[in-house]
Order: C-alpha cells, then structure tokens, then sequence
C-alpha cells in the first residue's frame, strides 16, 4: 500500500514555470526530464505536477478540455510516459494533479451536456431544468447553451461542476439527484477511466483537486467521504499501490474516505497560515507570532487520523504566496528545519528550495490573479531569463522576477551557506533517521500561546529526538526533564538541558536524541 510514502519527500512542478527545452517560453515535460537529476540531487523522491492536461488555460490548467491528453505546449502523452519513465529509473514517483470536480467549457462532455437533446452526457454536469431557475447556494453559468437550465459551476464561472449529486436531493428539485442515480455514478466511472488511463501509464497516484467539494449539499463531507470511499475500492481492486493525496484541509475527512495524506492549506480550520503567512507569521524573528492554535487543530487532526494515514505540510503552492514574502534567509531556514522534520510527507514548492521571491505587482495570467507573483520562472542561473528559456523576454509565459539579486539554484548550490544547502541537509537528516519520518509520532512538548519555543518529540520504536525550534531573536527556556544524548541538527547555536530546564538561543534550531 504505497510504502513509498513513508519516507517520500515531495518537489512540486508548476509545469509551465519549470524548464523550456524548445524555446517557446514555457516549460515543458522535457524540461522536467532534464532537472530530475537537480530535484534527486536536493533530496526529493517524488514529484507533483500540476494539470498539463489539454486546456484553454483560464485557469492554469484546472479547466481541463480532455483528460487523457496532454496540452501540446508540454509535448505529447509519449513525453509524459518518458518521465514517469526517467523518475522511476531513479527511484522517484510522480503524482499527477487529477481534477473531478468540473472541467473547462471546451470539454467534449460539457459540448454535449449543453445539447437540448438528452444525450449520454446529459447528467454529466449539475443542471436545473429551467434557465429561469439558479442551483440555490451554487453560483451558475447561464444563456450559452441550447439546454433549458443553469449549469452549477465549482470554482470560476469557466468551470461547470461535474454532478456526483447532492447528499440529500431536495424532493422539490427533481433536477438534484443522488448520488447512487445513474448519472453520478457515470460521472464516476468516467473519472475512474481517467484515473485507470493514467496509471496504465505509470504515474504513481495523483493529487486531488478539492477533494472535499464533489458531492453537493453535504456540509459534513459525509456523502463525499462514501463517494471515494468507492474510488478506494476500485483502487484497491486494480491500482493498490496508487498514492491518493488529497486537497481538502481536513484529514479527519479524507483519510475516512481512503486518502493516504491530506494538505493543511492556506484556507480550512488548520490555522496553516499563522506559520508563514500572516502579518506576524509565528517564524519570524520579530516573535509576535503564535503558534498554539496551529498546534491545538494539529494535535485533533493528528489523534482523530492516528495509523490510519498522514497529514502533510506543505512550503507552499502555486495558489499561495511564496513563503519569501514574509521571511527572510534564516527565518526560511528555520521554517524549514520545522517542515522537513513533521510528520506526514513534505512538499517543497519550486524554487522555495532557493528562496524564490513572491513577484509584486504582475499582470494575472493564465486566471492566475494574486498567485500569478509565485508562479514566476525557475531561475536556474545567471544566463538568459535566468536559464528558464532561451525564448525573447517577451515571449515568456510570466515574466522573471526582475530583481537583479535574485537568487538562482546555481549560485545557491556554490554558496555552502545557502537555503539550498540547509534544506538538502536537513532532507538527509530526516532520511537517515526513522523517527523523523513521515510516521514517526509526534508529541508536542512546549507550544503555548503568544510563547516562543516550539518544542517536539518525534519517536520512533528505537529513537526518541527532541526537535526545539526558536524562531524569535531572543533566547528562551522551557521546563522539561531530559538529557540531550546527542546533537543530531543544530543551527544557529545548541539548546542545552539543565537542572530540568531546555535554554535555546535566539534564532535557533536544534534536533537532540534524548
Ligand atoms: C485548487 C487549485 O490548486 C487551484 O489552482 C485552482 O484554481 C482551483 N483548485 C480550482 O480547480
């Protein structure tokens, strides 16, 4: 059951900003092919690619106008083949970004589904039975089609919902249907084709779009959770070592439906953002910051989920802003000796590795808006566009950030005191040591309100690590009885344990075998 899991450490691939290998100012999959060696090097074992299926692109890539086709600016489904291919030749996994929940316009199923006629793809999408009528608490897309009804959409107004019907079908509405009805359950099955498609293929698993949001009128997830609680059976049936990671927010939720990990993201209960991205991020140096309501949902989360999967953290993604925008240089390091030493699998967004900066101030693209400034290229070194592309300024996808200190993995990888060098150690450590691991338990030691340090045990059947994080630029102590045996990390100066009493200095990390 994909063990792989255990000890997977995630790189994330925001397809188009990755690598151009033909010039056109977009990256491509023989782009991703030719950085595996860069991403193997750093300490990732696995990849997530966001959507690079074909796609009008109104919104990146989630509006996809077939599944089982890749987009043509990222090369052919062979090229797709060949780096599940090239990833496995070097012990890596890929996950690909599947996306159930709606599709674009363009859709051939969506084409059909606006038909007056009743066709097989009629039911494909949720539909009211009279333009007149909007899906009540959905917003619509309305007047384009031949069909007499309002279409519900899922996320922008381009992006019809695929109908997996609704938890409890309200008898007035004849249109809302269950999801047994046999057209939810077609819709399943197409979404199960895909899913067969590509791990035919040789993807390892997919991350999925808003897990969470499929089955509508369901504010408790339960008609959601049975819908993949089905999808788990096909898997376990046909693909059992398929990696299910989902975007929900809530484990408690997704790993009952048969997830293996679930996200905590930038929106949701988890108080994700107080880490990173809120005006006084509790890993800034300033310490003003607050971590214990991160840390009280976590411990829920973590007790309702116990053995039965995990739940991952991620640097960043594409929908957020780069973790640079609120922390600088050692800040980032600190907050990644935190990542990289939770438990659940970590996710290093592109080019967070090297401290990629949040671009102000870009022309949205791609329906990109606000994310549009962490999803700027690459930049691999000091050539042309930053080694993105050797495609004119102009013609870039999104233009490089333009600061002329912007950091590159070249220089990041010649400077030993870099981001890049802190985090390939701090991925090695993890690696090296069982408890550090994705399954390693945790027990929270000292994370109190308003209160610097954070402190953690990470225990394993033979090794117990004590992990003591001071983001803030005092030094701070806590009681606990414990003998610090070993130094396993330290950064920014050791922790020491006395007379019951852990002092750590200012603007550091530490991992001590006790
Ligand atoms: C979440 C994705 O991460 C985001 O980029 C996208 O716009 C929405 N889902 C809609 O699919």
């Amino acid at each position: 059951m994909s063990k792989w899991l255990d000890n997977a450490i995630f790189y994330e691939i925001y397809p188009q900003s990755f690598n151009d290998t033909n010039a056109d100012g977009i990256g491509d999959f023989h782009g991703i092919i030719e950085k595996l060696d860069y991403i193997k090097e750093l300490g990732c074992n696995a990849i997530w690619i966001n959507p690079c299926f074909l796609s009008p692109f109104g919104d990146a890539g989630y509006d996809v106008a077939d599944y089982c086709r890749v987009a043509p600016r990222y090369g052919t489904n062979e090229d797709l083949k060949q780096v599940f291919e090239e990833a496995h030749k070097r012990n890596m996994h890929v996950l690909l970004d599947l996306v159930p929940g709606h599709t674009s316009v363009e859709h051939s199923w969506f084409k059909e589904s606006m038909k007056a006629e009743k066709n097989e793809f009629t039911d494909r999408y949720i539909w009211t039975n009279s333009i007149w009528e909007s899906p009540e608490g959905m917003a619509s897309l309305r007047g384009i089609s031949d069909r007499d009804g309002s279409c519900a959409i899922n996320f922008f107004s381009h992006q019809p919902a695929l109908n997996y019907g609704f938890y409890q079908p309200d008898p007035e509405k004849p249109w809302q249907q269950s999801f047994d009805d046999k057209g939810p359950q077609a819709t399943l099955a197409a979404m199960e084709d895909v899913m067969r498609f590509w791990l035919n293929m040789g993807c390892d698993g997919f991350r999925v779009d808003m897990a969470g949001s499929l089955v509508k009128n369901d504010p408790e997830g339960k008609g959601t959770i049975r819908l993949w609680q089905q999808v788990r059976k096909f898997l376990d049936a046909e693909f059992p070592d398929a990696a299910m990671v989902s975007e929900w927010g809530e484990p408690d939720k997704s790993l009952l439906g048969g997830f293996h990990m679930d996200f905590l993201l930038h929106f949701g209960p988890s108080h994700y953002n107080d880490l990173f991205r809120c005006d006084e991020p509790f890993f800034s140096k300033r310490g003003k910051g607050d971590i214990s309501a991160f840390v009280e949902t976590y411990k829920k989360n973590y007790e309702k989920t116990a053995r039965k999967g995990l739940i991952c953290i991620p640097s960043g993604n594409h929908d957020m802003d780069r973790l640079s925008r609120r922390l600088q240089c050692d800040e980032l390091k600190i907050a990644f000796a935190f990542l990289l030493s939770m438990p659940g699998a970590p996710f290093i967004y592109y080019g967070d590795e090297i401290g990629m900066r949040y671009v102000e101030s870009l022309k949205s693209v791609e329906g990109g808006y606000n994310r549009t400034g962490s999803r700027s290229p690459m930049q691999w070194d000091d050539s042309t566009n930053a080694g993105f592309s050797t495609a004119p300024s102009n013609d870039l996808y999104i233009p490089m950030d333009p600061n002329k200190n912007r950091p590159t993995a070249k220089a990041s990888i010649e400077n030993p005191d870099s981001l890049y060098h802190e985090i390939k150690k701090l991925i090695q450590i993890r690696q090296s040591h069982e408890s550090l691991k994705s399954r390693g338990t945790i027990e929270f030691v000292y994370a109190k309100k308003d209160q610097y340090p954070l402190a953690y045990l990470r225990e394993s059947e033979n090794e117990k690590i004590l992990v003591v994080i001071n983001p803030s630029a005092q030094a701070q102590s806590f009681d606990y009885n414990c003998t610090f045996k070993e130094t396993i990390y330290s950064f920014g100066g050791e922790a020491n344990a006395e007379n019951q009493i852990v002092t750590i200095p200012g603007q550091s990390v530490g991992f001590y075998r006790i």
